[in-house]
């Protein structure tokens, strides 16, 4: 491992990296600030590829902060990898977690993707519960913990991502009390009757309580979490703050976004702009192009949007002739029983409303199954008319905010699933319920018909905000919370870090 360390000790001083993993130190990040989360900001197509970093917010917004802070990222680096050496990558130290076959099978798609996912998603698919995942789940988690307390230097600060990690912030004040910890939770956390559920929830609470900050997307997650410790530990918690011991826990929502004027120039770009109107030529000028990208997954709603549109075309308003979706579907964790099945049932309506309502060379819904490069994605916003994101719950959405981030002439209609941690500050979508097909619709057709005056003056509302508030900020509000609710609990005593 890079470094070593006596967790005993908090003026420790910092041993040499190992010979073996790296000799130049000016390669290494200094453990000063360290991210934790399941997969590593970078992935390969097989041992024998370049890295190459991935895509998405998350990874954009954390990546500068982390190299002016010669920070490190710890992460699983995929399936294709067994157990790796530190590496540096475009200026960012990233520490491999090893993840062995049978862990991620119980660990990542047993207790993570079908106990967890499921029950913080409102229980839209039953969740399954099983001790053989558990076990794993807390030693998977152990890892991650005994890695982080390998890599942080002496009152680092540690930010931990989402629902796979929940006991990682316990696991590493135990073992590191100096540091100062904050868990993101990017999923929605659910109400206290539905967490209730879960036999061990005593435990995924009290492995999160670790963390000086636990952040949520919107304010009702963390109310969910506030009430559920009052009610399943014996910690107190007022407003945002809980007592744990001697010190403050600070639990509160910092709502996710994007980097929006990476969206917006991407959007000005010519060969984009291009490729926008040969996808409204081959879709064909006359129709209305409405637009849905997400993963493959079954919160998603993409089926009952799909029936929605199909109840569209049964109506006599619309025919194939004037309407068109586009579908872009993301495989996504495909060894999941539930994920085969909702492909299954998609790719199913898919071909009946084809069936049904296309025409030798026209038909209503295309439906691509990939990933697209950003620049065919953006390319896609700027040829929608309707951009539809209607998932049964979902902790932000940022396809939602991409489409109006790039909607630089104010037109077109975000119609959004008020199930979304979006729907909170996108209000001036046309909001739906996505179970009631009726609804969605209704709610498609009023998006088809808005003027452009009202088109205009929704977007540019929305893209106000988006615009004030972006993935930079996320990133800075919640390592700033980090650092104001651990130099409060030092203050209120709690604290055993060398503040020298
Ligand atoms: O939304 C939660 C999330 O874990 C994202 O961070 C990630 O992009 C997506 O789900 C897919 O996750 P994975 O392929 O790692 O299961």
């Amino acid at each position: 491992m890079t470094f070593k360390t006596n967790s005993d000790s908090a003026d420790r001083s910092r041993d040499k990296p190992s010979e073996d993993v790296q000799n130049d130190d000016s390669q290494h990040g200094n453990g000063d600030l360290v991210v934790v989360a399941n997969r590593l900001p970078v992935h390969r197509s097989c041992p024998e590829s370049p890295w190459e970093t991935s895509p998405g917010g998350l990874v954009s917004a954390l990546m500068p902060i982390l190299r002016e802070h010669h920070g490190v990222w710890i992460g699983w680096a995929g399936s294709l990898e067994a157990a790796s050496d530190p590496f540096s990558h475009e200026g960012l130290f990233n520490v491999p977690v090893p993840i062995s076959p049978d862990e991620v099978e119980n660990y990542y798609e047993g207790f993570s993707n079908s106990s967890l996912w499921p029950l913080y998603h409102d229980a839209c698919q039953p969740p399954h519960y099983h001790r053989h995942w558990w076990n794993p789940y807390v030693k998977v988690n152990r890892r991650f913990a005994e890695r982080t307390a390998e890599c942080a230097a002496p009152n680092a600060r540690v930010l931990v991502q989402d629902y796979h990690l929940q006991l990682v912030p316990g696991m590493l004040r135990e073992l590191r009390p100096d540091l100062r910890i904050g868990f993101f939770l990017h999923i929605p956390f659910p109400p206290v009757e539905l967490f209730a559920q879960l036999p061990w929830r005593q435990q995924i609470l009290e492995g999160l309580l670790g963390a000086d900050v636990v952040g949520f997307q919107t304010r009702a997650g963390a109310q969910n979490f506030i009430r559920l410790v009052n009610r399943y530990t014996s910690h107190r918690g007022v407003g945002q703050a809980i007592m744990v011991g001697q010190r403050h826990v600070q639990a509160r929502e910092f709502p996710i976004s994007i980097d929006f004027d990476r969206f917006e120039q991407l959007a000005q770009d010519p060969a984009i702009i291009d490729r926008a109107e040969e996808i409204r030529a081959e879709v064909g000028e006359h129709r209305t192009i409405l637009l849905g990208v997400d993963r493959l997954d079954y919160t998603k709603g993409i089926d009952l949007r799909l029936r929605a549109v199909d109840e569209l075309l049964k109506s006599d308003r619309h025919t194939v002739n004037d309407l068109a979706l586009v579908q872009v579907s993301v495989p996504s964790r495909e060894s999941v029983d539930e994920y085969v099945e909702v492909r299954s049932r998609i790719e199913e309506l898919v071909g009946q409303i084809n069936g049904a309502h296309g025409e030798v060379g026209q038909m209503p819904v295309h439906y691509l199954r990939r990933n697209l490069p950003i620049e065919e994605l953006v390319a896609n916003y700027l040829a929608a008319d309707v951009m539809l994101v209607t998932p049964f719950r979902d902790g932000m959405n940022l396809v939602a905010k991409e489409y109006i981030a790039c909607r630089l002439h104010d037109t077109g209609v975000l119609v959004l699933s008020e199930f979304t941690g979006a729907a909170r500050e996108l209000d001036r979508a046309v909001l739906v319920n996505p179970h009631d097909i009726d609804g969605m619709a209704s709610a498609i057709e009023r998006a088809i018909t808005m003027t452009k005056t009202e088109q205009a003056r929704r977007i540019r509302s929305m893209r106000q905000k988006i615009r004030r508030r972006t993935v930079f900020d996320w990133a800075n509000d919640f390592l700033g919370a980090v650092d104001a609710a651990s130099s409060f609990s030092m203050t209120a005593g709690g604290g055993t870090r060398d503040t020298s």
